[in-house]
C-alpha cells in the first residue's frame, strides 16, 4: 500500500512543490506554523500563531496497516487537506485511496483556514514524516464539531464574521447591547473588565462558545490595555461615569483613559477604534462632563487620526438612566424642571439603535475616520417627554419649577453619597441642556437604520414602574408627546 500510495504522490503534489512548504523537525513530529491571517475559535495569546505540533501517531508500528499510514508522505496527506480546505478538485487517479475522508468531507464548509497559504510558511525541510497521519484526525475533529454547531445556509452567533473587537465599558449600559449584536453574527469579542466575575455572567451566553473573552483590566496599566486590544481589528471605547470619584476625575475617564486606548490601539494596528462621545459634548458646556467629551474627542483624534467618533444623545433602554430617572423622581412627591421644562428640548435614542449603528460602522468600509451623530426621530420637550413618561407609567405626575442654584443644592446633597450618586449637580444641568442638531455630519439613516420611535419601546422601560394592577393596561391612554421642530 505504502509504495502505490508514493507512487502516485509526485503527480499530486505538483502544484505545491516548493520545497519548503512542508517540513518535519524529527520522524515522530511535525509542527506546522499557521499563517498570520489565520483566525482561532479563542483569543489568546496561547491560541494565536502557536505552532500545531501534530502528534506521534504510533511510534512503533507492527500491523501492516500501521506500517502503511507510517510511510504516508506528508505532501501527500497535507494535500489532502489542502483539497478539503480549498475546495479544488482532485482527479480521482491522483487520490491516495481515501475517498471516503475526502468526500465527506467536502460537504463541510471549508472556510476558516486557506491551506495553500498555510503551507508555505511550515518549518524545516524534509520530504516524509513516519507519524503523519495522525494530522487528518486534527482536521476531521474540528471541521466535525463546526458541522453540527452551524445552522446550514444561514450566518449566524456560530458564523466566523472576521470581527475581532475589544469593546471597553462593555459591562455598561451600551455595553452589554454592543456585544450582544457582535456575538450574534459570529464575532469574538474581548471584554475587560475591572468588576468580580460574577457581576459580568449575563455577557456570558450572548456569544458562541469560546468566542468571547474576558480579561482583568486596570486602565492605569498601559500594558493590561495592550494585552486586551492587541489581537483585535476592532477596538471600541464606551467607557464612562456621570459623576467623580476619589480615584477618577472625568478628566481621567472622558480624556486620558481613550487617549491611552487610542494611541495602543494605533501602535498595535487596529483597523478601527470607535470612540464614544456625546451629542452634546462642547468645550464651552456648563457640564463639566460635556466639555470633557469635547476635550477627549481631540485628544482621540490627536492619538488616532482615523478614529471613528460616534455622538449619541441620551440613550433609553430598559437599564437607562434617563426614562427610569425620571419615572423614578415620584419617589420624591414630583418632578423638579428647571423653567418647568420649557426651554429644553431633547431627542432621546433607543440605545439598540446605537448598539445597531456601532455595528454597521465596523462593517462600512467607509467609515475611518468620521464623526456620527446619533439621535431619535423627534425632538420634545423635556415637560412633554416627562408628562408622556408618567403617563405610561399610569402614575400621577406633579411637575413644579425650580431655581437652578436650589436644584444644585439638591444635587450635591446626593453627591455626598459615597456609592452610584442618583444625581448630581452636572447631572442637573445636562438633562436641561437642548440637543443639538448636526445636520452635516451622518446619522442613523446614512448607517441604513430606521430610528425607533420612543412611542414604540418606552413601555418595556416604564412597565416595571407601574402598579399591579395597570400591568398590562392599553398603552392608547398615553398621549404621545407632541414632537417640536426647534
Ligand atoms: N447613557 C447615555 O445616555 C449616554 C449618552 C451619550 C453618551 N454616552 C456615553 O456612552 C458611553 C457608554 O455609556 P453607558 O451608559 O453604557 O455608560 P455606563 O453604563 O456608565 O458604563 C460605563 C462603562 O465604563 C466603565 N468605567 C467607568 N469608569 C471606569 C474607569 N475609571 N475605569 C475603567 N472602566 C470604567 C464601567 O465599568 P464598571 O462597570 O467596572 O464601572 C462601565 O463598563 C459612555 O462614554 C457615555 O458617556 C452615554
Amino acid at each position: 500500500m505504502a509504495s502505490k500510495v508514493n507512487a502516485k504522490v509526485p503527480s499530486f503534489v505538483s502544484r505545491y512543490r516548493d520545497p519548503q512548504a512542508i517540513a518535519v523537525d524529527a520522524l515522530d513530529k511535525v509542527v506546522l506554523r499557521p499563517a498570520p491571517s489565520f483566525l482561532p475559535m479563542v483569543v489568546s495569546s496561547f491560541h494565536i500563531n502557536e505552532d500545531i505540533v501534530l502528534p506521534s501517531f504510533c511510534p512503533a508500528p507492527t500491523h501492516r496497516v500501521e506500517k502503511a499510514l507510517h510511510t504516508l508522505d506528508l505532501r501527500s496527506v497535507s494535500l489532502l487537506a489542502a483539497e478539503a480546505y480549498t475546495h479544488s478538485p482532485v482527479s480521482p487517479n491522483e487520490r491516495l485511496g481515501e475517498k471516503d475522508f475526502t468526500n465527506k468531507n467536502r460537504n463541510h464548509n471549508y472556510t476558516r483556514v486557506d491551506f495553500t497559504v498555510i503551507a508555505p510558511r511550515i518549518t524545516l525541510p524534509g520530504p516524509q514524516i513516519s507519524s503523519l497521519a495522525a494530522s487528518v484526525p486534527v482536521v476531521l475533529q474540528q471541521r466535525g464539531v463546526h458541522h453540527s454547531v452551524i445552522p446550514h445556509g444561514k450566518p449566524g452567533r456560530s458564523a466566523v464574521s472576521g470581527v475581532v473587537a475589544t469593546v471597553f465599558g462593555a459591562t455598561g449600559f451600551l455595553g452589554r447591547y454592543v456585544v450582544n449584536r457582535l456575538g450574534r453574527i459570529g464575532s469574538q469579542v474581548v471584554i475587560p473588565y475591572r468588576c468580580d466575575q460574577y457581576d459580568i455572567m449575563y455577557l456570558r451566553p450572548m456569544g458562541d462558545l469560546g468566542q468571547l473573552t474576558f480579561m482583568e483590566w486596570d486602565p492605569r496599566d498601559r500594558d493590561s490595555t495592550r494585552q486586551a486590544l492587541q489581537h483585535s481589528n476592532v477596538v471600541i471605547n464606551l467607557v464612562g461615569r456621570e459623576w467623580e470619584t476619589r480615584n477618577f476625575s472625568f478628566q481621567d475617564v472622558f480624556v486620558n483613559i481613550p487617549r491611552d486606548i487610542a494611541s495602543l490601539a494605533r501602535e498595535a494596528g487596529v483597523e478601527k477604534f470607535i470612540h464614544m462621545s456625546h451629542l452634546n459634548a462642547d468645550i464651552k458646556s456648563p457640564s463639566k462632563l460635556l466639555r470633557n467629551k469635547a476635550v477627549g474627542e481631540e485628544a482621540v483624534r490627536e492619538a488616532y487620526p482615523d478614529a471613528i467618533i460616534v455622538k449619541p444623545a441620551e440613550m433609553y433602554g430598559r437599564e437607562d438612566q434617563f426614562l427610569n430617572y425620571y419615572a423614578n423622581m415620584r419617589r420624591f412627591g414630583g418632578v423638579p424642571l428647571i423653567s418647568l421644562g420649557q426651554k429644553t428640548v431633547k431627542q432621546p435614542i433607543y440605545v439598540v439603535d446605537v448598539a445597531k449603528a456601532i455595528v454597521n460602522i465596523i462593517k462600512d468600509p467607509d467609515s475611518a475616520g468620521k464623526t456620527y451623530a446619533l439621535a431619535g426621530p423627534h425632538r420634545y420637550l423635556l415637560q412633554d417627554l416627562v408628562k408622556y413618561i408618567f403617563a405610561v407609567a399610569h402614575r400621577p405626575l406633579l411637575q413644579y419649577p425650580m431655581p437652578r442654584p436650589i436644584y444644585h443644592l439638591i444635587g450635591k446633597f446626593f453627591e455626598l453619597n459615597p456609592f452610584d450618586k442618583w444625581t448630581s449637580r452636572d447631572k442637573v444641568d445636562r438633562f436641561h441642556i437642548t440637543d443639538m442638531k448636526y445636520p452635516d455630519l451622518p446619522g442613523l439613516e446614512d448607517l441604513g437604520i430606521l430610528p425607533t420611535p420612543l412611542e414604540q419601546k418606552a413601555i418595556e422601560v416604564l412597565r416595571r414602574h407601574r402598579r399591579y394592577r395597570w400591568l398590562d393596561a392599553d398603552l392608547d391612554v398615553a398621549k404621545p408627546a407632541t414632537p417640536v421642530n426647534f
